[in-house]
């Protein structure tokens, strides 16, 4: 058993949902909390609330939560047995996320509830709600005594979603009025990219495996490629989407997460904080974006799987003209020893060919004196989702002749561990409940995240571009392309 592992025992609490009829909650956090049970990973004292406006009872509440699990849980179907027993901890709590009334009858409720289920007054909140509630919210937890000073014997933590702010000023205005109300310590800023097994791997794999880590510089790689592609367009998301895109909505949070735990020294041990530590220095070190240094683009109809789809500016909620964009593509500098001259290209899109997130890692190629030009460049590509797994690209000489190949090693982790992995959810509620914050963002993480892109948010909000610029179903505008091409190097075909 490795320290990170030790360190997880879930605690007996409340688990309280702000925003429980949402799409997250059904989708993701019922989900998750079952098959946290199903596993025997839940406290055994623990009860959930999910707090929101809508009128309905206890019993309408886990009858839609039954079918939200039945839909969208990892394992299938419910089983009716832990599903009666686990049902028996749900309810349902009414009230607008303003009313002062709300927050004194749940504070009611949660006490009858630490009687009848052990739990010990512990309180985990979750705030599945959009930014501008979260100030709503907490204050008047603060105000009912529903969360505790640190150094409580109780504890309250708080789960905030991304985005955390909507530029950098926004961030430090939010960071600041949370920490009126709470310590860093209980605040948990869930990036859920961070609970993916296969980003879990990245410090795994690079620290356990000197053979790649003696490799992990400028001396040895020459460039590397980070890809969230995703084939969905926005969908019913268009009045979310049009007050964020694509930057602030992967890139900001997701992508930097995988940068940095890619590019960051080794902690000088599993601590939260000495992680954070070494994550941040990493962000710290970016160059600042030039202005040719970043790509947008925007949807236009096109195909998809075979099937017609609309462009971005004709799906519901979304501004005819919007300016709001689908893609975006960085390149990158970090200034440390370590990664010195290293180009990383970044690229997110919606609506493009296939989904695929994966980090591609491109070393330098052999000198062409020997063999000729045609040798390849050795290529390790970590393939964070779908098809999970990594695989090294060699050169192999054909058999009977002269000629070399690029073949490729394939590690999957569906054939090596064959069961399905949890789902993010389950690892990073876990966590949480165990008081361990390793794989949460800090608030210099986000913050310094946020001043690396507010320069480009506001360079893009001043000048207008042709959008649509990009048919669906194509791997993005020819911008995107021209940015790789500029350095003589191209997008690695997914
Ligand atoms: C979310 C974004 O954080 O991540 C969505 O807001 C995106 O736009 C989603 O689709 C992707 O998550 P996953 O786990 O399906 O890759």
């Amino acid at each position: 058993m490795n320290s990170l592992q030790a360190s997880r025992t879930p605690e007996p609490c409340i688990f309280v949902i702000f925003g429980a009829t949402g799409d997250l909650t059904a989708r993701k956090l019922m989900p998750a909390l079952y098959n946290l049970a199903r596993e025997g990973l839940l406290p055994a004292h623990f009860a959930c609330v999910g707090f929101a406006r809508r009128d309905k009872d206890n019993e309408i509440f886990r009858k839609e939560m039954l079918e939200a699990v039945n839909q969208y849980s990892r394992v299938k179907p419910v089983d009716p047995t832990l599903w009666d027993s686990f049902s028996q901890h749900l309810f349902y709590h009414r009230s607008a996320f303003d009313k002062d009334e709300g927050y004194a009858s749940l504070k009611t409720l949660l006490k009858d509830l630490d009687t009848r289920f052990g739990t010990q007054g512990n309180r985990l909140f979750y705030l599945s709600v959009p930014p501008s509630h979260i100030l709503e919210i907490v204050p008047r937890l603060s105000q009912n005594e529903l969360v505790y000073p640190s150094d409580h014997p109780k504890w309250s933590r708080v789960i905030v979603e991304k985005p955390f702010g909507n530029d950098f000023d926004s961030a430090v205005a939010l960071q600041k009025e949370l920490r009126q109300y709470l310590s860093e310590d209980q605040i948990y800023r869930i990036d859920h990219y961070l609970g993916k097994e296969t980003v879990q791997n990245l410090l795994y794999f690079r620290f356990s495996n000197p053979i790649f880590e003696y490799l992990w510089n400028n001396h040895h790689i020459d460039h590397v490629q980070i890809t969230v592609a995703e084939e969905i367009g926005i969908g019913t998301r268009g009045r979310l989407w049009e007050g964020s895109g694509m930057l602030r909505d992967i890139v900001q949070n997701h992508m930097m997460q995988l940068l940095s735990l890619l590019c960051m020294e080794a902690p000088v041990n599993l601590s939260a904080h000495a992680i954070h530590d070494e994550k941040v220095k990493v962000l710290e070190a970016i160059r600042p974006i030039e202005k040719d240094q970043a790509v947008r683009g925007q949807y236009g109809a096109g195909i998809v799987n075979g099937k017609d789809v609309d462009g971005y500016r004709e799906e519901p909620d979304v501004n005819p003209q919007s300016q709001v964009e689908t893609y975006a593509a960085l390149e990158l500098y970090i200034d440390s020893w370590r990664w010195a001259g290293v180009p990383f290209f970044l690229r997110a899109g919606k609506r493009l060919p296939k989904r695929a997130t994966e980090i591609a890692i491109f070393f330098k190629k052999a000198p062409g004196n020997l063999l000729g030009e045609e040798v390849a460049s050795n290529v390790l590509v970590i393939r964070i989702q779908p098809n999970e797994g990594i695989s090294l690209k060699m050169n192999c000489k054909v058999p009977a002749t002269n000629n070399l190949v690029p073949v490729k090693m394939d590690f999957k982790y569906g054939s090596y561990f064959g069961s399905t992995p949890p789902e993010a959810y389950e690892r990073l509620i876990c966590d949480c409940m165990a008081g361990d914050s390793t794989l949460f963002a800090r608030d210099d993480e986000v913050l310094t995240s946020w001043k690396l892109l507010t320069p480009v948010l506001e360079r893009w909000a001043q000048a207008k571009v042709d959008f649509p610029n990009y048919p669906s179903g194509t791997w993005g505008p020819a911008e995107g392309d021209a940015l790789l091409e500029s350095t003589g190097r191209e997008w690695r075909l997914l």
